[in-house]
């Protein structure tokens, strides 16, 4: 276990380390229990430091022997790593030690999943393997020699010599320690090749288990189509003569960037039209194409320090984000990443855990590759490119990719690529990555007519001037007691009262704390569209009257305001239907019924447009509205609503239905999944009109992942699913992703008054496993999705999760510390509710030995 005394590290102590790196040279003799590594490091004292200390992190391993220029030394080693006396002047370390892979189930370091050999060392682990100074700011190239009798043995860079037993690789880019990787095992690869714009020729391979051969080639294509989007948009080109990807069933994450050498969970690359949904088809390209734009942004220009996380991920899910608008539908991939930032960045930005996208302090730097950092990250680029436009943002790239190549930077290296390249002071600016909360964004409108100015002129020519004023607020946090104003780029544009847009989207920059932007010369009163496109995170708070959201919802120019109006008349009926026992509204399923119906629209959008906000979204909404959430209450609400859309648009539902039934072969594009997305939707009301009948059609049909998962869904949320339970689990036992998907289907949809008995009987079945991340979260991660299932008034839920994480904590700290988010919302519920969490929550921290990650995360959930 880790150290139990927390210690907190600051951003602003940071200084470089005293020694360079020439070289570092490895050999791994593989086994289970007694891995062997020995290193040859070249170090040289650091021109830059001024502290010569010389200490090298590790945990967890036996030091065997040491050396300095070839002779024995004898280093003093504590459970953090070791220090030494060294020679001045430059010198050459040597070290052997032991690990024990098969033992280690926290995924970190060296770990054996399956009988395969496989890395993880982003953030921290490479000190799990060797001794080293462990710290992303430290680049080196690396030559590793594997030794095993298995057939595939693989590390960063390209391939060098092999024999019988025994590989070599070299990696010639300098590169951090958190992007070693080493995998060994019984492999198959599916391979092809990719020739770049510079002319070089990449051998593609992505290696998986035998048997998993078929899930293989969309992932390929994702990598082949990441790499052409990267030279054309970004005009970066691969710099490796092979890209190797490799599948693991065993990880905390989905994916890692490791130099020539990605490693994903399976989850997040393999694939097959039996096996996956068209959502895991998009996502496993986004991660494909998250991991490989990482090539530049992080690997080649990576982080100084850890607080400058988000230097490497905003940006490249900012890229990865780009891609799937160019490659996909825009207006959908927005709508989805706004829908997924509000569910998981909004929580966290407004609870105990808020920090700023650039942390300046954390005690356990894993807890922090969170929504903020990535999510939040990736809107900071999205501002920044609106605010310098299209062509200044296309600069200050490449003045950053020229300037840095090589280096280890920070967010301020990277804003003064933008001040140079387009001369704008971004002081102001960098407050969105220092400062914590989400903005709350408040409009008014006003109207004003002008006087006839000019005699002669008849009423219509009267120009008059709409005036918006806007003011933003941040409430105090624990990291700020006083949030200043930031600057918000708001996009903005009119409609005249037959829709028709009077003034196209225009940018305003927000830079005070209150302020006001004028538009004259109108012929009549408008109605504004505001923060088009979701121009800036934050919370827009509009009072708007029910018949403007609809003729926004109708007429809006902009497709993300257009689905924007939508879904706040659906937020608004829903809080009066849970508040004042209202009856859905009129206003939102009319308005619903014609946008659903209009075949000019897009499918997905369509589909889109079906969705409602989710339990905890207005439990939140409730929360800031002055209204103590009630879980059953919104539960009701939901299932309210849905049955009062289902009525409203019965005579639509078949239409919609056949309509967009996708014929021949299955194929995971866009527009085909789309379709099935759209009908899919039809088919969740349908089920509520005909007890299921239509969905077990489906589910006895279905060829492919999309139509059975679907109606699947259907089936167990109209109680009908016991059959297809069985049959789905006898059809897929074997197929480990399909299985978690049984397991968090049957979770996410049982009654809340079930959910424990569910979660109790799910984690008692024989295909339950604790060690598997994909399998914990598939039960009890999807265990706390089922809002009223998790927050029972009695505790039980609480209680239940509490148990787990404990059991989970001794095994897998990181992936115990991420679940332990579900909690971070306690405080919105009733004194019961809170009562029962505050004491869950106080049994996990009284746990002995529990991990600094756990540790960390509950005191600071606790934290009032
Ligand atoms: N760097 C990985 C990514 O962004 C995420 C990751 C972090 C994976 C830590 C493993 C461990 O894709
Ligand atoms: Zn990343």
């Amino acid at each position: 276990m880790k150290d139990a005394a927390p210690q907190t590290i600051l951003l602003s102590d940071y200084t470089p380390f005293g020694y360079q790196i020439e070289s570092v040279h490895l050999t791994f003799k593989l086994a289970p229990h007694a891995t062997r590594v020995l290193s040859r490091i070249a170090f040289a004292p650091n021109p830059e430091a001024s502290d010569g200390t010389f200490f090298l992190h590790g945990e967890e391993l036996k030091l065997i022997s040491a050396r300095i220029d070839g002779a024995e030394v004898t280093p003093d080693v504590t459970d953090t790593g070791l220090t030494c006396e060294v020679p001045e002047g430059a010198f050459a370390w040597e070290a052997e030690v032991e690990i024990d892979p098969a033992n280690n189930t926290a995924l970190e370091g060296l770990y054996v999943s399956n009988g395969m050999y496989c890395t993880q060392c982003e953030a921290e682990g490479f000190r799990k393997i060797t001794y080293y100074p462990d710290r992303p700011d430290v680049m080196a190239t690396f030559t590793v020699r594997v030794e095993s009798d298995l057939p595939v043995m693989l590390s960063n860079g390209n391939p060098g010599t092999s024999g019988e037993g025994w590989a070599e690789w070299h990696d010639p880019w300098p590169k951090p320690a958190y992007l070693f990787a080493l995998v060994a095992g019984e492999l198959e690869a599916h391979s092809d090749s990719f020739t770049t714009m510079e002319g070089r020729d990449v051998a593609l391979n992505l290696y998986v288990r035998p048997g998993d051969l078929g899930k293989c080639a969309f992932g390929m294509e994702a990598l082949k189509r990441s790499m052409t989007w990267d030279e054309e948009v970004y005009g970066r080109a691969y710099d490796l003569d092979v890209f190797n990807i490799v599948a693991v069933d065993d990880f905390n994450m989905g994916a890692m960037e490791n130099k020539g050498l990605n490693i994903f969970n399976s989850a997040a690359v393999l694939a097959s039209p039996e096996t996956a949904t068209d959502a895991n088809f998009e996502r496993i390209e986004a991660i494909i194409a998250h991991e490989y734009f990482h090539n530049w942004t992080g690997n080649r220009i990576t982080c100084r320090d850890w607080f400058q996380l988000c230097l490497k991920e905003g940006l490249t899910v900012f890229r990865d984000a780009q891609f799937t608008a160019d490659v996909r539908s825009e207006p959908v991939k927005r709508i989805s990443d706004v829908i997924d930032l509000r569910a998981r960045q909004f929580p966290e930005d407004q609870g105990p855990l808020s920090h700023p996208v650039r942390p300046d302090r954390y005690q356990e730097i894993n807890n922090f590759y969170t929504a903020t950092v990535y999510e939040k990250g990736a809107e900071v680029i999205g501002m920044l490119k609106r605010l310098v436009g299209d062509d200044g943002y296309a600069k200050g790239c490449a003045l950053y990719f020229d300037r840095h190549d090589g280096e280890a930077c920070t967010i301020e290296d990277w804003l003064a690529v933008f001040e140079e390249a387009t001369g704008r002071d971004l002081t102001q600016f960098k407050r969105w990555y220092t400062q914590s909360g989400t903005p709350r964004l408040s409009v008014s409108e006003a109207w004003q007519e002008a006087p006839d100015q000019v005699q002669g002129l008849d009423q219509r020519t009267a120009l008059g001037t709409c005036t918006l004023t806007f003011r933003q607020t941040t409430p105090p946090d624990a990291n700020q007691s006083e949030k200043l104003p930031q600057v918000l780029p708001i996009a903005v544009g009119l409609l005249d009262a037959d829709g028709t847009e009077v003034v196209p989207t225009q940018l305003l920059e927000m830079t005070e704390t209150e302020q006001s932007f004028s538009f004259e010369g109108l012929m009549a009163k408008p109605v504004p569209s505001i923060l088009r496109g979701f121009s800036a995170p934050v919370v827009l708070a509009r009072e708007q009257t029910t018949e403007e959201r609809a003729f926004l919802l109708a007429h809006d120019t902009d497709p993300f305001n257009r689905w924007e109006a939508g879904r706040g008349l659906a937020r608004e009926t829903l809080v009066a239907m849970v508040t004042q026992g209202a009856a859905p509204g009129g206003a939102y399923l009319d308005g619903l019924s014609a946008v659903v119906t209009d075949r000019a629209l897009d499918p997905a959008y369509r589909a889109l447009m079906l969705g409602v906000p989710g339990a905890s979204e207005l439990a939140q909404v409730l929360f800031e509205a002055g209204h103590t959430p009630d879980p059953d209450a919104i539960h009701d609400a939901h299932e309210t609503l849905r049955q009062a859309t289902a009525t409203q648009l019965q005579d639509a539902l078949p239409g919609l239905y056949a309509a967009n039934q996708v014929d021949g072969p299955y194929s995971p594009d866009a527009e085909s999944a789309g379709k099935r997305a759209l009908a899919n939707a039809a088919l969740g009301l349908i089920t509520r009109l005909d007890s299921g009948a239509q969905a077990q059609a489906q589910y006895d049909a279905a060829d492919n992942m999309t139509q059975q998962l679907a109606a699947f869904s259907c089936l167990l949320l109209a109680k009908k699913g016991e059959a297809a339970t069985q049959a789905f689990y006898d059809q897929w036992h074997d197929d480990r992703l399909v299985i978690d998907k049984w397991f968090s289907l049957q979770m996410i949809h049982a009654a809340p008054e079930d959910a424990v008995a569910t979660a109790e009987r799910l984690t008692t079945h024989k295909d339950f496993d604790v060690k598997n991340p994909n399998r914990f979260r598939a039960t009890l991660g999807a265990f706390a999705m089922n809002h009223a299932g998790f927050h029972r008034a009695d505790g039980s839920g609480y209680a239940l999760m509490s148990d787990w994480l404990i059991k989970l904590d001794a095994l897998n700290p990181q992936t115990t510390a991420r679940m332990c988010t579900v909690f971070q919302t306690w405080r919105r519920y009733d004194a019961q509710r809170q009562g029962h969490a505050q004491a869950a929550l106080e049994r996990l921290l009284a746990k002995p030995d529990l991990s600094r990650d756990t540790s960390e995360m509950i005191t600071r959930i606790l934290k009032a």
